[in-house]
């Protein structure tokens, strides 16, 4: 069986590679294919013949896609279309892969500042892939718009709805990742000041790369959400990187408001990954435990001996 990787250099897409073992890989980076150009998909495509596509290649800079709207729908909506019409005609499968700011945080608890952390006031709910997406940003309208497409051309697509991800290959869009930069600023900077009423599910990607990967082959078609257990605002995984690392700079919650981005993101983008537990397949750990085994990988942290 073949299966092709777009993004493949990318943060999830390394990962993704490194999990494909028993299958034929073919890694397409963008070098190989420009996702937005229908020809450049179908030359691409027709060229390997694969059984299965991976479609991680996107526009992931949330603020900028503000600024570049036109490039953030022609790559995240139309490119996904591109990809799942050609899919469709090569009567492949599709993993697409999609995000949590699909959502806009209406599940958002009122909350209030205690302490360590956010306390929410009322429980908050996870969002399910039955809920209905309201996007607030360019970027999450633009890959809502991708979904819908590669639903609508791609009959045999898995969209899987992720968030937070890191990765040691570190994310080619945005230059790096969210521990890399703490981990340098807290070096540079007597205190941290990070954002504290945005929750989510911080998720690594070779956890995910492993669960698309045990995903691609069965015949459990339709919409994923696949994170890491847990919750945790900016903040909260802030502190925890500083403490699995030792570092001791003070970290200082703030609001979103006190710290203005071009693109709006929800407060509360928790996503449940109830595809996943009602097919018992959902084993992901504790993002705590993942987060710990990328500072081994990255050499921030040593392997604890076996006793
Ligand atoms: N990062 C997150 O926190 C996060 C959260 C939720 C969902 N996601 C989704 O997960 C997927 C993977 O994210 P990631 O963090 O691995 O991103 P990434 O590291 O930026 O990888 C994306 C890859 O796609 C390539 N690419 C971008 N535009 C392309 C185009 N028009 N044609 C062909 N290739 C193109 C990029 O190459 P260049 O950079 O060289 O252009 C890059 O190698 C994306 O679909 C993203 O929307 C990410």
């Amino acid at each position: 069986m073949k299966v092709l990787v777009t993004g493949a250099n990318g943060q999830l897409g390394t990962d993704l590679c490194k999990a494909i073992r028993d299958f034929e890989l073919i890694p397409l980076t963008d070098k190989d294919i420009e996702i937005s150009d229908m020809s450049s998909v179908k030359q691409a495509f027709s060229k390997h013949k694969p059984d299965i596509i991976i479609n991680t290649a996107a526009f992931v800079r949330v603020d900028d896609c503000e600024d570049e709207k036109d490039k953030a729908f022609s790559v995240n909506a139309l490119g996904a279309r591109n990809v799942a019409v050609v899919a469709q005609e090569l009567g492949a499968r599709l993993v697409h892969l999609s995000t949590d700011y699909v959502f806009g945080g209406e599940h958002e608890p009122t909350s209030e500042f205690v302490g360590e952390g956010l306390v929410p006031s009322r429980n908050p709910r996870p969002y399910t892939e039955f809920d209905t997406p309201v996007p607030l940003s360019i970027y999450g309208k633009s890959k809502l718009a991708g979904e819908n497409l590669v639903r609508h051309f791609c009959l045999r697509h898995f969209i899987v709805r992720t968030s937070g991800l890191f990765g040691v290959a570190g994310s080619m869009g945005k230059g790096g990742n969210f521990i890399e930069t703490m981990l340098s600023l807290a070096e540079e900077r007597d205190e941290l000041r990070v954002v504290n009423d945005q929750v989510f599910s911080p998720t690594y990607t070779r956890d995910l790369a492993g669960k698309i990967v045990q995903l691609m082959t069965t015949d459990y078609y339709g919409i994923f959400h696949i994170t890491n257990r847990g919750v945790c605002s900016w903040y909260g995984f802030t502190k925890e990187i500083l403490k699995l690392t030792g570092i001791k700079t003070p970290v200082i919650p703030i609001t979103s408001d006190q710290y203005p981005q071009k693109a709006c993101r929800p407060r509360y983008s928790v996503l449940d990954n109830s595809h996943l537990r009602l097919l018992g397949m959902d084993d992901m750990r504790p993002w705590q435990e993942a987060l710990k085994d990328y500072l081994i990988a990255r050499g921030h942290i040593k392997q604890e001996r076996d006793r």
